[in-house]
Parts: structure tokens; sequence; C-alpha cells
């Protein structure tokens, strides 16, 4: 097919402080609860798509290397999406470059899958609103449903694939910043999806989780709007050992600290008794972020320097939506 409308699709990744953690439905991946993140701008994916009439399969190349069929699962869950809403039969070949630094063992489905989004829908002539591309990229990865903008985003769980999608909730434009700690680069072994089903099957605690997420989640949102940074990172700890309380209350349990992650939230700890507002959230892996007041992000990270190599320590301010790329910023 004519392919004069593939452009390139910057997507950045986001970290949730009110944590997405089980799905309702894993097919249509719509979760079990709402959810809240910050976009940030140090990781991002670029991706272009072309659909071509001589592929025999769909291809994803990340970073100039052909990936394996594996890799593509997610990443066909969109494509068909799109092929079928535009009538579109032929293959797709994706081309993604990762921006995440050297060894931060980060790369986020959210920004990969969210970037997709936006590159083959645009490939196939969709013209898909903010709405229609929040729905698509979570059928890839239900975290992507909020990198289609930049600050705050709430991921409204909904009930069905119409109604279960992300909305910006404030551009965070204000004293708010992150400093990723990379303690392992390691890929996790226990799959987020995999991880949500033994929590919703078999944690007694769920209930509970449900419950007081959504507590959590009207008490940030006041705290967002107040700009009242001490409640939001007291929020955003609390709901992120909530979630890893779930991991170590299920059958079998798991986790996904290792010794250096305790030892980081441990050094969070101290610099907040010693008078630093600051805060951690982990996710499904052993890296900790330590969320700060951008003011104050580069006297803390002299701090940290102290523990860690500057590679292991990336600073994030909050990033942009997604965008198509045009002039310079083309890869
Ligand atoms: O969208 P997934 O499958 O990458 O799951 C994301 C899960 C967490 O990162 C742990 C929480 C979240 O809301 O992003």
């Amino acid at each position: 097919m004519d392919n004069q409308e593939s452009k390139w699709v910057r997507a950045f990744t986001n970290i949730a402080f009110i944590k997405y953690w089980g799905k309702a439905n894993e097919e249509l991946m719509i979760p079990m609860n709402n959810s809240l993140s910050l976009t940030l701008d140090a990781f991002y994916t670029d991706t272009q798509v072309h659909f071509l009439t001589e592929l025999k399969q769909d291809e994803l190349y990340i970073d100039g290397e052909l990936q394996d069929e594996k890799s593509l699962d997610k990443a066909k869950v969109i494509l068909d999406l799109v092929r079928e809403q535009a009538g579109i039969q032929d293959h797709a070949r994706i081309e993604s470059i990762n921006h995440v630094p050297t060894a931060a063992g980060l790369a986020s489905s959210a920004s990969g899958l969210a970037a997709l989004a936006g590159a083959a829908s645009l490939a196939a002539g969709l013209d898909l609103s903010q709405t229609e591309l929040s729905r698509l990229a979570r059928r890839g990865s239900g975290s992507a449903s909020r990198s289609i903008y930049g600050g705050f985003a709430e991921w409204q769980q909904g009930s069905n694939d119409l109604d279960s999608y992300a909305l910006p909730i404030d551009d965070a434009n204000w004293d708010i910043g992150m400093i990723f700690i990379i303690v392992d680069d390691k890929r996790k072994d226990i799959s987020s999806t995999e991880g949500m089903r033994r929590v919703v099957e078999s944690s007694p605690y769920y209930e509970g989780w449900v419950q007081s997420t959504a507590e959590d989640l009207k008490e940030i949102k006041v705290a967002i709007a107040e700009r009242n940074f001490i409640r939001i990172g007291e929020i955003a700890e609390s709901s992120a050992m909530k979630m890893h309380a779930l991991n170590l209350s299920a059958q079998p349990p798991f986790n996904y600290w290792s010794p250096d992650s305790i030892i980081a939230m441990r050094k969070v700890e101290e610099l907040r008794d010693s008078g630093y507002p600051v805060y951690f959230t982990m996710d499904a892996g052993p890296n900790v972020k330590l969320i700060c007041k951008q003011s104050q992000m580069d006297e803390i990270y002299e701090l940290l320097l102290k523990d860690y190599r500057s590679d292991q320590l990336v600073r994030a301010h909050p990033g942009p939506g997604m965008q198509v790329l045009a002039g310079e910023d083309l890869p």
C-alpha cells in the first residue's frame, strides 16, 4: 500500500503514582482499578511503521535489530486492530528506536506501545483522537494508555473496550521530578501479566487493594490540584507498597525486589529523615524511583553519588505527550 502517511512518532514513558495491578479482562485489557501516572522526559521510544504488500509476516526492528516472534506478541495486537479498522491486509515493518540510557534495565512497554499505536494508525491513514489512541495503546499494554499524554494522566478503568482510556489530569509544569536509581538491569522473571493474574486470583488482600486504591486516587487528585508535593509523595509511596504487599501475599508468593532495592528504599528514607521531602516508588522490577522536587533534584543527585555510580542514576522531569516528529527531531 501507499506509505506516504508513514511518520515517526515519539512517546515517553510514564511511572504510576497510583498503580495498575490487576486485570478484570485480559483480552480487552480492562483493569481492576483506575491508575494515575506521571509521564517523564528521560525515556522515550521513536517508532515508524510501514504496511508493505511484499512482507510475508510482521517484522519488528528495535535499534536496527530484527526481533524474534515472541517480542512481536503485544505489537501484533495493535497492528491487527489497526488493520481491521483501516481494512488493510498487508503485514507491517515496525522500526523502533529506544532512548533508554544504557544499563537502565527500564525498557518500558508504555512508551513502546504508545508510540506504536500512534505510528501504526498514521501509517494506515487513520485519523484517531487522543481517546482512540489511548484505547488502542491500552490493548498492547495497559500502562501505555497513559503515555498518550504529558504530565499527570489517569487511566479510567471503564468496563469495556470503549470506555477504558486515559485522560490528562495536570501538565505537571511545576516543582516535581524523579531520579531513577538503577540497582539491577536484569529483566524481570515474572511478567506484569503473570504477576497481576496471580494476585487477583490468590491474594486475600485484593479486595482491600481495590477499595484503598479508589481512596488514594481521590486524595492524590486533590493533592495534585493543590500542588501538595508531600501528600503526593506519601500517597504514591503507599500505593507502591500496597502493590508489592499483594505480591508477597499471593499464592505462590513472589516479589520484584533485590537486596539492593531495599538498600535504595532505606536510602530514600534516610534522606527524608535528614529533611528532604523525598519518596520512592517501585514497579515490576528491582529499580527504585525517587520522587523529589525538581528544585532539589541536583542536590539530591549529588548526595546519591556517594552511594551510586553516575550511570546508575537518571534524572527525569515531567515529559510531554505523544508527538509526530518533524525536522531536526527525526531520528
Ligand atoms: O502495562 P504493564 O503490563 O506494563 O503493567 C504495568 C504495571 C506497573 O508498571 C507495575 C504499574 C503501572 O500502573 O504502570
